[in-house]
């Protein structure tokens, strides 16, 4: 976290008695203001229509910290404190008054405050009012000061390759580029953050870091929860635009770049960005082989029913939306030359998990007979996102005895054993990199398009017949077997984090 403390800061959510308001930001500046890293004078305004009273703002917003912080509930003399600077902001995204009284607003604070305050404008709204918004900011000169001004914007950041470029036109005809901040709330991760440690600061790992080494990556993020009440936004979405083409290819990008030049956005976003260029791109065979989709239907999942996707509310009874992907591709560069990454994700799977697995080779030759080594599977470095938050290194050891017997055994990192430090939530993470105007962690304009570039061939091609088999996977199961069959002819199955003993994973011996 940071040590520089700002000035002053307005924050202006628009959205503000929205539910990821609710759930994630109020709580995550809450958490920014009891550590000390708010400005000693911010204001944070909540833009919504209807009329509400103060009072009644407050308690909403209270509710949602008592329910959702990472630190219970709030402590009342620190959020008595905290609302003091927290305002309910009636008003009409698209109504020109609403900008002129922010503009008044804005500027008061200013003038009390004796600083040009930076200015944080937080999109939280559906994709239809980032055009209203961004136009009345301009038109109002809200966004005007480029160094100090900014914009967030939400996912989904388009819908295919055409309508993220329009999206990144529109915001850039308003705004400069540095000043828009696209968020992936994955990169706010702690452990998705310490990857960049764990590969950049320790030399252990580079010189294996290639395809002379590595035989194939996984990387998996599974939910146990259905869509929930999200059926209307997911009808649109699927698990490909929801997940894939921004989380998953997200954290391939991390494990997958080369080294930047330096911690500078534009250096760090740069490699990420030549990751997805060298995605080799998906032909219409690729597609029919590589690429599995999925939807659940009814049965059980942690003991309750569960209704099939097709059952949830607002969802069409025959829709043929995915809730399921998993996907081979390959990485055109030198390093990745021929290393097959396998992604995958998934509502109502078996365990809510969130996994990177980097499987080596086998050794060139092996020393001992299958007597003294009946498990021959390959060295792996599992690293658990969430929840457990640890990295593993499977390899092999002698058993103690007069015998020699050899077998797999497991050496842990875990963020349990090792810090008493809380761990932030992602969201605190990133508005503070927001506050501070470090862009590192937010998706630039062509990273976003790449990203789609990669998995825009895959949507053309679903929306054609044939129409698929849904639903094809029992809530609580680890997806279709077409799934596990993906990655069969590695000689493997989907690696998960070993619970009790070795991971549970099995290979063939290498060829
Ligand atoms: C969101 C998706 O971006 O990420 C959701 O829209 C998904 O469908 C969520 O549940 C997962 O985030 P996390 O942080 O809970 O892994």
């Amino acid at each position: 976290m940071k040590e520089k403390k700002l000035a002053a800061a307005n924050i202006v959510i628009f959205g503000g008695k929205g539910d990821l308001a609710w759930r994630k930001l109020i709580p995550a500046f809450y958490h920014l203001f009891i550590g000390g890293f708010l400005p000693d004078k911010f204001a944070i305004y909540g833009v919504h229509y209807e009329k509400m009273k103060e009072k009644d703002y407050e308690l909403h917003l209270l509710e949602g910290i008592n329910e959702f912080s990472r630190t219970g509930k709030a402590d009342k003399k620190q959020w008595a404190k905290f609302v003091e600077s927290v305002f309910y902001f009636e008003g009409d995204f698209t109504a020109e008054d609403t900008y002129r009284r922010m503009s008044d607003r804005l500027a008061a604070n200013d003038k009390a405050w004796r600083v040009r305050a930076v200015r944080v404008f937080y999109y939280s709204v559906a994709p239809r009012f980032i055009e209203p918004i961004s136009l009345w900011l301009a038109t109002f000169h809200l966004a005007s000061d480029t160094n100090n001004d900014r914009i967030v914007v939400e996912k989904p950041f388009g819908n295919d390759l055409p309508t993220a470029r329009e999206l990144n036109k529109l915001l850039t005809n308003h705004f400069k580029e540095k000043q828009i901040y696209r968020i992936d709330h994955y990169l706010g991760k702690e452990t998705v953050q310490n990857l960049m440690a764990f590969r950049f600061a320790n030399i252990v790992y580079e010189s294996i870091w290639n395809n002379n080494f590595i035989e194939h990556v996984q990387i998996t993020v599974a939910e146990n929860i259905g869509v929930g009440s999200r059926g209307n936004y997911y009808e649109q979405a699927g698990a490909l635009r929801d997940m894939i083409q921004n989380h998953l290819l997200q954290l391939l990008c991390v494990t997958a770049m080369e080294p930047p030049v330096t911690l500078e956005a534009e250096d760090v976003r740069s490699k990420k960005v030549d990751v997805l260029k060298a995605i080799r791109p998906f032909t219409k065979k690729d597609i029919s082989q590589q690429v599995i989709r999925g939807q659940y239907g009814e049965g059980k999942l942690n003991g309750k029913k569960q209704r099939g996707y097709r059952q949830e509310k607002n969802v069409n009874p025959k829709s043929n939306t995915e809730t399921f992907v998993a996907m081979k591709l390959f990485i055109d560069n030198w390093r990745w030359k021929n290393v097959p990454f396998y992604l995958r994700t998934g509502k109502c799977l078996a365990k809510t998990t969130s996994l990177i697995v980097i499987q080596f080779k086998q050794v060139p030759h092996s020393l001992f007979s299958s007597k003294v080594m009946s498990d021959t599977r390959p060295n792996q470095l599992i690293t658990s996102i969430q929840p457990e938050m640890e990295t593993t290194l499977l390899f092999h050891a002698k058993e103690p005895g007069v015998q020699l017997r050899i077998r797999p055994v497991e050496m842990d990192f875990t963020y349990k054993e090792n810090y008493d430090t809380p761990v932030p939530e992602a969201y605190e993470t990133l508005l503070l990199e927001v506050l501070e105007g470090d862009a590192t962690l937010f998706m630039r304009a062509d990273q976003v398009e790449e990203a789609w570039r990669v998995v825009t061939p895959i949507l053309e091609a679903w929306k054609k017949p044939p129409a698929p088999r849904f639903p094809n996977y029992e809530p609580g199961s680890w997806g279709p077997k077409a799934a596990d069959d993906l990655i069969k002819p590695e000689g493997c199955t989907w690696t998960l984090l070993p619970e009790n003993g070795p991971a549970k994973t099995s290979t063939k011996k290498a060829k």
